[in-house]
């Protein structure tokens, strides 16, 4: 890989040129061409990328946040919301095993589906991704010794905030929850833990049948705390900064 700087010049908040080189990378540069031949991408790919419905541009951004954008935060750990059998939350502990020892990823998820939805804003339905899989993923957490992902099993709603007061600081939170009402909170609740500067990926506004999640970032991000995107491709990416 070539190098990948972060510039620290920001507006409002945000890294644009960071941004910008990892978007317009992805979407019309050469960065997947690259990525695809770097050792350590590859390698975490290869545990995660059957158990993750993430398309690989997604995954190759969360990998080019951790490989540069990373170590100029103060220290935080990861949080994943939004799980599912696990792929993107192995991928992300794959990598900072090797970048970033210390650094734990927490990965919330009732593993047991959808909770209730809002048929007023979500095309998603109350059970979708109710597949097994939990103790595969404890099983080869265990095989592999990918001792720094923990699963954390429940509603957010009941599971979050206590763990957070143990997790402290975070640096990225990987919001991939698909509604209305799991998106806000998983925002919400990891306010006040989060570094500045720190990272929140959305997966799911973008996405045609996520409009709930869309509305989430617009009401809470947009609207009340005043926050502008840092990355529109492949997914909403916004840093936290006192709110404008
Ligand atoms: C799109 S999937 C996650 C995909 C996963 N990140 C991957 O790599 O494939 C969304 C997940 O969010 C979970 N979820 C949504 N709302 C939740 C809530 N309030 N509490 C716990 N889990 C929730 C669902 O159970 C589902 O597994």
């Amino acid at each position: 890989m070539p190098e990948f700087s972060e510039a620290p010049a920001r507006s409002r908040g945000r890294s644009l040129r960071a941004g910008y080189q990892r978007g317009s990378g992805l979407q019309f540069g050469d960065l997947v061409r690259q990525l695809r031949q770097d050792k350590l991408y590859n390698k975490a790919t290869e545990l995660a990328q059957e158990l993750t419905i993430l398309p690989e541009q997604k995954r190759m951004n969360l990998y080019l946040i951790l490989r540069f954008g990373f170590d100029e935060l103060a220290f935080g750990h990861i949080t994943e919301f939004g799980v599912y059998r696990g792929g993107s939350a192995l991928f992300m502990a794959a990598v900072c095993r090797e970048l970033h020892p210390g650094v734990n990823v927490y990965a919330f998820d009732t593993f047991e589906g959808m909770p209730a939805t809002d048929p007023q804003r979500d095309a998603h339905r109350e059970n979708d991704f109710k597949d097994p899989g939990y103790e595969e993923l404890l099983g080869l957490i265990k095989k592999e010794k990918i001792d720094n992902l923990h699963l954390i099993r429940g509603l957010f709603e009941e599971t979050a905030e206590d763990t957070l007061k143990t997790v402290g600081s975070v640096r990225l939170n990987h919001v991939d929850c698909d509604i209305y009402s799991a998106v806000s909170y998983s925002y919400d609740v990891s306010r006040k833990h989060m570094v500045d500067g720190g990272y929140w990926v959305f997966d799911d506004p973008l996405c045609s049948t996520c409009i709930g999640a869309m509305e989430a970032v617009e009401e809470a991000l947009i609207q009340r705390d005043g926050r502008f995107a840092e990355q529109v491709y492949p997914h909403l990416v916004y840093r936290n900064w006192p709110p404008t």
